[in-house]
């Protein structure tokens, strides 16, 4: 591959100051009925994992499917630093690793997504070193990184913290990883990407238990695969992995975002609106299509990779408990619950994922809706109506809730902290203005009070050396 710059949309660019972040807004008229159809997006979470996993390739890797987002931009960056080679061309991502040339990844970018901590399994695969400052990401818990660094003990690394860096490294006679037989206490799904990347070139045989069965975790493997990786089982709770001296040149399209996709099922059910989306696995959205329909919503398959929406006249209450794959995602308990703010009855919504998930809370409830937190508990008491205010996103999921809110509320809402909207989900307001939705990004001007109606980010922006971005 050519020595040629990556180019990036905005969304995918640092060159938006924290201000001018903080001066833009999104303001939502809400009550419009929302028809058509939407395109979901790549996964952002695969594509994370799978543009590090591109790290353990030493030929050209060709990724399709990735969606224009500022966490891509910031793995993206993170990749460059270590002297890969990226290239974007629409929605396709060429990554070339034959030359890495650092082992350190830089904390200014890794303390801004936590994914980015991934990349210390294919690092040391390919290095026999890696070195990485403990991640950071959004603000929903702790987020502690012990089970990927006991799994990588476990294969035969040395692992120590210092100074806030994660420094691993192969010494005595191991020129490789060695495979190893590895129980996760948690099936953590960043703890098993990062495993089951180290062991794709490791020696031998590593078995992980209790492994994460997300469908993001097995497109991981099925790309791996794709490049020569020896894998089974990924998607059940034990994933086998014979370990490959190398691994060769690929072209993969990553899988739909079953978090994009469940989110616009809830903005047609709480506009009452149909709306169809494609494409989608729908086996990917089982629990999420079950508690639609539990709430009264109903969820057609049209086609194999197609579902519509066709929304109730009135929502009842239901539970909803938060668990690794195939339990209820985390990721949609925000959009969820903005459901559930207007469904009769009482909910009780537990997160048992992250244990500071409940950021939206205060935020729905300036808009009206009536909901109690005790510990990991959330008791929802339906309202009859919403009604439009300033909130504040204080994470991505909390910021879909608040705009699904928005959709459905009485008046003007007014979203601020679209940073984190524009991590996840891929132009956002254009696909719901297309749907019909009254909504514009609008950024303040100097004087605060003339407003600008702004695009998606989508102007192009030139990447010409690691961490330096400009216009292009
Ligand atoms: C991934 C997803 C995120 C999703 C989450 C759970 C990416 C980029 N992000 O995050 O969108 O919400 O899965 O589906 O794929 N834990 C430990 N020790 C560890 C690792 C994790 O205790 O070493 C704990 C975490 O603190 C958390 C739980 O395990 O409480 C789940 O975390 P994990 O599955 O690892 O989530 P992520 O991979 O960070």
């Amino acid at each position: 591959m050519e020595d040629r710059p990556i180019t990036l949309s905005p969304s995918l660019s640092n060159t938006h100051s924290s201000s001018e972040e903080d001066k833009t807004v999104l303001e939502i008229w809400g009550g419009a009925s929302l028809h058509g159809h939407v395109g979901i997006s790549g996964a952002k979470n695969s594509a994370l994992v799978i543009m590090a996993g591109a790290l353990l390739c030493s030929q050209d890797c060709l990724i399709r499917n990735v969606p224009a987002l500022a966490d891509v931009t910031r793995m993206a960056e993170i990749l460059s630093a270590l002297g890969v080679k990226l290239e974007r061309q629409g929605n396709s991502l060429l990554v070339n690793a034959s030359h890495i040339a650092q082992s350190k990844a830089p904390y200014e970018l890794v303390s801004q997504l936590r994914a980015s901590f991934f990349v210390i399994g294919p690092l040391l695969a390919r290095l026999g070193v890696a070195r990485i400052p403990l991640p950071g990401g959004c603000a929903i818990g702790a987020r502690p990184v012990d089970l990927h660094v006991r799994g990588l003990q476990a294969m035969g690394a040395d692992v120590q913290i210092d100074h806030g860096i994660v420094n691993a490294y192969l010494s005595g006679r191991n020129k490789r990883l060695q495979g190893a037989k590895i129980y996760l206490d948690y099936p953590s799904v960043g703890a098993t990407e990062t495993l089951m990347m180290a062991a794709t070139l490791a020696e031998g045989e590593t078995i992980i238990e209790n492994a994460a069965q997300e469908p993001e975790v097995a497109d991981l493997a099925n790309f791996c695969r794709a490049m020569g990786a020896k894998i089974r089982g990924a998607g059940t709770n034990t994933i086998t992995i014979l370990g490959v001296p190398s691994l060769h040149t690929t072209d993969y399209a990553i899988v739909p975002d079953r978090v994009e996709a469940g989110t616009f099922l809830v903005a047609g059910a709480i506009t009452h609106s149909e709306i169809s989306l494609s494409p989608v696995v729908p086996d990917h959205l089982t629990a999420v299509i079950a508690k639609l329909q539990a709430i009264g919503a109903q969820i057609i398959e049209d086609a194999p990779n197609r579902l519509r929406i066709v929304p109730g006249h009135r929502y009842v209450a239901t539970d909803i408990e938060t668990l690794p794959y195939p339990g209820f995602p985390t990721d949609m308990q925000a959009p969820l619950m903005a459901l559930l703010t207007l469904s009769d009855g009482d909910s009780v919504i537990t997160e048992t994922v992250f244990e500071n998930r409940f950021g939206h809370v205060a935020e729905l409830t300036r808009m009206g809706a009536d909901i109690r937190v005790k510990g990991t508990h959330a008791i929802v008491r339906g309202v009859p109506m919403l009604s439009g205010a300033p909130v504040v996103a204080t994470d991505l999921r909390a910021s879909a809730s608040l705009v699904l809110a928005g959709l459905a509320a009485q008046g003007k809402t007014t979203v601020q902290g679209l940073h984190h909207l524009d991590r996840g989900y891929e132009n956002l307001t254009a696909k719901l203005q297309k749907l019909g939705a009254n909504l514009q990004r609008t950024q303040l001007g100097a004087d605060g009070d003339s407003p600008l109606v702004l695009p998606d980010p989508t102007i192009v922006t030139t990447v010409t050396k690691p961490g330096v971005t400009k216009p292009a």
